[in-house]
């Protein structure tokens, strides 16, 4: 079957994926066409409400996203951590503090995905746990306009660490030591139930199962020696 795949057939694969996601996923993508060049893909990037939508519609063969609902008829399997973090300009002045409460951040601006997102709706349901209420926030509706918001100074991030790994090993963006973070979440392969996947579905799927993890960087290493103690109390 393999061997079929990877000669002159291809065949056609729909992926849709979180637009978190995608940072690590286009890398996977590259390497999995590596090995069936003959594949036609189409890959699409959008929130976690637009791949619902996908699913219900039955547009696409496969989905990387976060834990879809019970409530839908889903077959889905977690393939890996997603910590969401809170992220700092390099300046601010709450850099390297060690243990920052929740409540010391209440004054803050933070920059907030948009209504939809998986990784809004986790934060949400996180501060609201917690009885935490954020008095200033912003509204963006991309993972890439809350880094450089970030950045230029508009205010502190919350974003998966996926997102941002190339502006921590920049020094652009950093970490912030904050209690009961990174808010811990997993990624999952979903299709809908009974959907008869194709080969090359399948064979997508396979590869995300057992290579995925080597297109993220560890996180403990992107968070820092000095940071570990504060993913380890997860
Ligand atoms: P999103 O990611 O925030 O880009 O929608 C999906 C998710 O985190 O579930």
């Amino acid at each position: 079957l393999i061997e079929e795949l990877k000669g002159t057939e291809g065949g056609r694969l729909v992926v849709a994926v979180a637009s978190t996601v995608h940072y690590f996923a286009i890398r996977l993508l590259a390497d999995f066409c590596k090995s069936y060049p003959k594949v036609r893909v189409n890959f699409k990037v959008t929130n976690r409400q637009g791949l619902l939508r996908m699913l219900e519609d039955n547009e696409v063969d496969t989905v990387l996203m976060g834990r879809p609902p019970e409530e839908l008829d889903l077959v889905a399997e977690a393939f890996m951590d997603n910590p969401l973090v809170i992220i700092a300009p390099a300046g601010h002045p709450r850099v390297g503090e060690k243990g920052i409460r929740l409540e010391d951040l209440r004054n803050e601006t933070f920059l907030m995905r948009e209504q939809g997102s998986g990784t809004r709706n986790s934060v949400e349901r996180f501060f609201a746990e917690r009885g935490v209420r954020i008095v200033a926030s912003m509204e963006m509706n991309t993972n890439g306009a809350i880094k450089q918001g970030v950045e230029v100074g508009l205010g502190l991030g919350l974003v998966s660490i996926h997102t941002v790994e190339r502006e921590l090993a920049d020094g652009r963006v950093v970490i912030l030591d904050v209690e009961a973070f990174p808010i811990m979440r997993q990624w999952y392969i979903v299709h809908r139930a009974g959907k008869r996947l194709t080969a090359t579905a399948t064979a997508f799927e396979d590869f995300v199962r057992s290579e995925a993890q080597r297109f993220v960087a560890p996180f403990n290493a992107i968070l820092g020696a000095g940071q570990e103690a504060a993913l380890g109390a997860v």
